[in-house]
């Protein structure tokens, strides 16, 4: 690839970054990857696959708080479908129940962030904090078919 095509490439994605912002369903599918990628490494320490890395630990637990804080408002009533999305109705019809989850996350998160000072504490702290995850996944996703 030269140069031009290159730098093409990277205005697109910037666009499709500032896109983001306006369109709520691309954003938070944008944020659930984020913090998806985040524990694909923290599921890899936990297991001892990779070395342990303490700062790596602690970003894990700041994704989790960011996107805790920021998802709740990227599910407007005017998103509940298309752009391929995976949020089920029920969201809608319990946000406060949803919001809830989303402050679990964030508070745990918090909680994590103190409590883990070691490879040890990561593995007793991190499997318990990704429950948050499943449980919300559990109700308010769809199951990929
Ligand atoms: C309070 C609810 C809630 C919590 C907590 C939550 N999620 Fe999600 N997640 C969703 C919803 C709803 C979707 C579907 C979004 C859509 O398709 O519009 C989703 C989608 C995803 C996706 C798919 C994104 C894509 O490519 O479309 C990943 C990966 C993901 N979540 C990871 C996580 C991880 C990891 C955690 C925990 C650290 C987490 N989520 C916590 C509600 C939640």
């Amino acid at each position: 690839m030269n140069r031009t095509v290159l730098a093409v490439a990277a205005i697109a994605i910037g666009v499709t970054a500032v896109g983001a912002q306006s369109d709520p369903i691309a954003a938070r599918k944008e944020l659930m990857k984020g913090i998806g990628a985040q524990t694909k490494t923290g599921g890899g320490m936990a297991k001892g696959e990779v070395p342990y890395d303490q700062s790596k630990a602690q970003a894990i637990f700041a994704s989790y708080i960011d996107a805790a804080s920021k998802a709740p408002g990227l599910f407007p009533p005017t998103s509940k479908s298309g752009g391929d999305t995976a949020a089920l109705p029920a969201i809608w019809e319990n946000k406060a129940d949803f919001e809830a989850k989303f402050a679990k996350l964030g508070a745990d998160a918090k909680e994590a962030q103190a409590k883990v000072k070691d490879a040890d504490s990561f593995k007793t702290v991190f499997p318990e904090l990704t429950k948050d995850c499943g449980s919300c996944h559990q109700t308010y996703r769809a199951k990929k078919s």
